[in-house]
């Protein structure tokens, strides 16, 4: 699925007086977290004047690959992207780069090894996401000898977000070992998924005290799950959960999620002024972090009017 903002404008070749056109592929539509970032993205592209041809690529490599194609052949201005998992860019990178047009990433990471393949990184540190997690966890079981069930969500295998998430998160909870995690398999950030394999979870583990979701959606779909099982989310098992989107914090006043660690996709103006930088030729950082919070049951009420997405 494919949709173009009005192009009417493009002069070809960018320069600073606005007529530049983003080639944008997206991963897909997979979470309301997701939702948020490609809804930034498209009013901050008409906010700055920018033509955003723009793709989605449904969760898959290699319809990202040729949304890249088709904007190299196009001959977009500059092109960004948020790669649905980290291995695999360095042809289509290398493409884009022998054309003569400028890559930023947005949100997620890839692990080429030549750097240069891409102009610069805009997004979070899912690895602090992951120990920000852990953190909350080891504090609320500080006075519990334990042990500790914890299952995990993770998210898209092969996903940064999924890597590091983990990965932060195994470096905190790893340091005590009343914290056993007892599965961890990925839901795919979406809701469905995170439901299907909470059940899988509550079938074949009867004892499971925390539940430690890649994303809020997964968490959505796994309380589900956990209600049908008869038992009760944020007081049976405890629920941590990554993004901070409306329904996450609706369901941290209800009691059902225990703390949110904030994951921004409001990315769309820094987007737009990189992508006016990078086809100026101007010098970038080479990467530039959003910040973020950690929520509790306790702040929900008042942090729920304020959210944005
Ligand atoms: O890459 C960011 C992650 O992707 C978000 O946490 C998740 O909700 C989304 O699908």
């Amino acid at each position: 699925c494919s949709t173009e903002a009005p192009d009417s404008e493009k002069t070809g070749g960018g320069n600073s007086d606005g007529k530049i056109t983003l080639g944008f592929a997206q991963v897909g539509a997979e979470s309301g977290w997701r939702t948020a970032n490609t809804k930034s993205i498209q009013e901050s592209a008409k906010k700055a004047g920018i033509t955003l041809k723009f793709s989605d690529a449904q969760q898959k490599q290699e319809n990202q690959i040729k949304a890249i194609r088709g904007f190299i052949q196009q001959k977009v201005d500059v092109i960004a992207f948020s790669p649905v998992v980290e291995s695999g860019w360095d042809t289509v990178l290398k493409e884009a780069k022998d054309a003569g047009i400028p890559v930023i990433l947005t949100d997620r990471a890839v692990d080429s090894k030549d750097t240069s393949l891409y102009k610069t990184f805009l997004g979070s540190d899912f690895v602090k996401e992951g120990r920000s997690a852990g953190e909350w966890l080891t504090k609320e079981y500080a006075d519990d000898k334990g042990p500790v069930n914890v299952v995990e969500l993770q998210g898209t295998t092969g996903s940064a977000p999924a890597n590091d998430r983990k990965a932060g998160f195994a470096e905190v909870v790893g340091k005590d070992d009343k914290f056993k995690v007892v599965a961890s398999q990925t839901g795919d950030f979406t809701r469905a998924k995170g439901k299907e394999v909470m059940q899988a979870f509550l079938k074949s583990h009867k004892d499971i005290d925390v539940l430690y979701a890649h994303n809020d959606d997964m968490a959505l779909g796994a309380i589900q799950a956990i209600e049908e099982a008869g038992k009760k989310p944020g007081k049976d098992i405890k629920i941590i959960s990554i993004d901070g989107i409306k329904d996450a914090f609706v369901a941290m006043t209800e009691g059902k999620i225990n703390v949110v660690v904030e994951c921004n996709p409001l990315l769309g103006d820094q987007l737009m002024d990189l992508a006016k930088k990078v086809v100026d030729g101007e010098e970038v950082p080479p990467r530039v972090e959003t910040e973020e919070g950690v929520f509790t049951q306790d702040q929900a009420e008042e942090a729920l009017p304020n959210r944005q997405y």
